[in-house]
């Protein structure tokens, strides 16, 4: 069945194309919350831009919802601790719409400086005023950038191409990059208060940033000063600034955001030193078909169980190296075979990445195994937001551990863990053709990976082959592919790994594990391979 897309608000046509392809899209854009909770009930993903609050009530009726999609950047109308508990994947759009953001925020500094709505409304009256517009230059001033992340550096190197001098104040930034950036980095946001003339606000809203300028921090600032939000509105005082601007210790601000949206009344809209736009820092052609285009492409990918590169609330530890993830599937279906062959859950679980594969990091893989181990035992929904933290509730210590080294293939993951103080070990590949076990128990395999596999350890006796093949076949289950395993040590011939068309009842294996010879038989179940 085709996952159901709802989408609560306007994206590009091409996004909602790109879904189509792949999923029935529900139109719920214009909808008041009801109709919009109504819908929820059966879809798998919402897409949303700023003005949906997706809340923990919201998300508590959307029993199926697995991709909460956010076609721009500010995911803060989105509760994203109440999704990550329930396994859902936050997934944003966070290069879309920087260009389009940089440019409003310089069209906002441009536009204050040279009061140009006023101007306009003036003329458009009937009245030609030249002298009550007077403005100020950039050329030659100084502009405080607080962050200096994506957005923050694009209106950086545009300032420096009107002459203005740029200082930014940014933790996460180190010296080199600015330096790259021919931005000064502030020592702490005292000095970019003292010295800027301009300040741009390019933050997340966070606990953190809420109220961050205020009737203190414009003390500290310059008198005259004029300030930009392009951000989140939350994070300036707004009474403050309006208080700040009354007083003259504020020259002006342009503001396109703001605390409460949307907002048709507000002091400042009565300050004409205020120059504002409704939220219009990504609505541009090119932002938005970008932001449709690409969210589309991550919500389509995080419903196809992948581990998408923008998902804002996924624990990776690193980014997702392009020589990683084809081993993703692989790790996932070790953790489903494992727990299959051991019978439950590991307390302690190792995931180890020999060869090739042992040169990057492998953050991923740890998550992808512990999503197929929980996913064999569970019956709520586990996804790469949520493994970590059922693996902690379910007390499996994870480890991961890497070398370069490997004996036999180019690149091979390996888990060694306990289960009830029992030792299990397995080891898969990618193949020529498809992902495979190499090793089960310490006996070397060539089994690729299948969607019904039958495991069974055994005494190296003459006619057990025979036994368990005339058993399937006496049950009318047709054995794809069968593989003998040999201990590495002895050679002794004391597995079986057998890839069967149709799965096994649990009476079945249990008749299996009776025949003559047979010590262990184990029926693992894996989602198309
Ligand atoms: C963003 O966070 O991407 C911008 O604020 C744009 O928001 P919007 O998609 O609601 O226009």
């Amino acid at each position: 069945m085709r996952p159901r897309v709802v989408i609560a608000e306007t994206i590009a046509q091409a996004g909602i194309e790109a879904l189509e392809t792949h999923c029935y899209v529900e139109d719920a854009v214009g909808l008041a919350r009801p109709a919009l909770t109504e819908l929820l009930h059966d879809a798998q993903a919402l897409i949303v831009r700023s003005a949906t609050e997706v809340d923990a009530a919201l998300i508590g009726t959307a029993p199926h919802l697995r991709v909460i999609g956010r076609a721009g950047i500010g995911v803060d109308n989105i509760d994203i601790t109440a999704a990550t508990s329930a396994g859902i994947v936050v997934v944003n759009a966070p290069q879309a719409n920087v260009i389009s953001a940089a440019e409003h925020t310089m069209a906002l500094l441009l536009g204050q400086a040279r009061n140009l709505p006023r101007a306009d409304g003036v003329l458009r009256s009937g009245v030609w005023d030249r002298k009550s517009f007077q403005g100020v230059e950039l050329y030659g001033r100084t502009l405080g950038v607080i962050g200096l992340g994506r957005i923050g550096s694009l209106v950086a190197e545009r300032a420096l191409s009107f002459g203005m001098q740029v200082i930014a104040h940014d933790p996460y930034v180190g010296v080199e990059r600015a330096r790259g950036l021919q931005v000064e980095l502030a020592d702490g946001l005292d000095e970019l208060y003292a010295e800027a003339d301009f300040i741009t606000l390019h933050l997340p809203l966070t606990a953190e940033t809420a109220g961050m300028i205020n009737a203190e921090t414009f003390d500290k600032m310059r008198p005259g000063v004029r300030i930009v939000n392009t951000s989140r509105g939350g994070i300036i005082d707004e009474d403050a600034l309006v208080e700040a601007i009354r007083s003259g210790r504020v020259a002006g601000a342009a503001l396109d955001v703001f605390a409460t949206e949307p907002v048709t009344d507000s002091p400042l809209f009565d300050l004409s030193e205020v120059v504002v736009t409704p939220h219009l820092g990504a609505s541009t052609r090119e932002a938005q078909d970008k932001a449709g285009i690409d969210v589309a492409e991550a919500v389509a990918a995080a419903l196809g169980g992948e581990l998408v590169q923008s998902a804002v609330n996924v624990d990776l530890g690193s980014d997702v190296m392009d020589e990683v993830r084809p081993f993703l599937p692989l790790a996932e279906h070790l953790g489903r075979v494992f727990v299959g062959v051991a019978r439950g859950l590991p307390d302690r679980l190792s995931v180890r990445a020999e060869g090739r594969i042992g040169e990057y990091p492998i953050g991923p893989l740890r998550l992808a195994v512990l999503k197929g181990a929980l996913s064999a035992v569970s019956s709520a929904t586990v996804s790469y937001v949520n493994a970590s933290a059922l693996a902690e509730r379910h007390g499996i210590a994870i480890t991961e551990e890497s070398s370069t080294e490997s004996t036999e293939y180019v690149s091979l993951v390996r888990l060694d863990g306990t289960v009830g103080g029992r030792e299990v070990s397995l080891a898969g590949t990618i193949g020529r053709r498809a992902p495979m076990l190499v090793e089960i128990f310490g006996y070397e395999v060539d089994l690729p990976l299948s969607q019904y596999m039958l495991i069974v350890t055994n005494a190296d006796v003459p006619g057990l082959i025979g036994r368990v093949a005339s058993f399937l076949g006496a049950h009318d289950i047709n054995i794809a592919n069968m593989v003998v395993g040999r201990s590495s040590i002895t050679g002794a011939a004391q597995m079986m790994g057998i890839d069967i068309d149709q799965p096994l009842t649990p009476d079945m294996v249990e008749a299996v594990r009776e025949l003559e010879g047979v010590e262990e038989a184990q029926f693992v179940k894996l989602p198309l391979v």
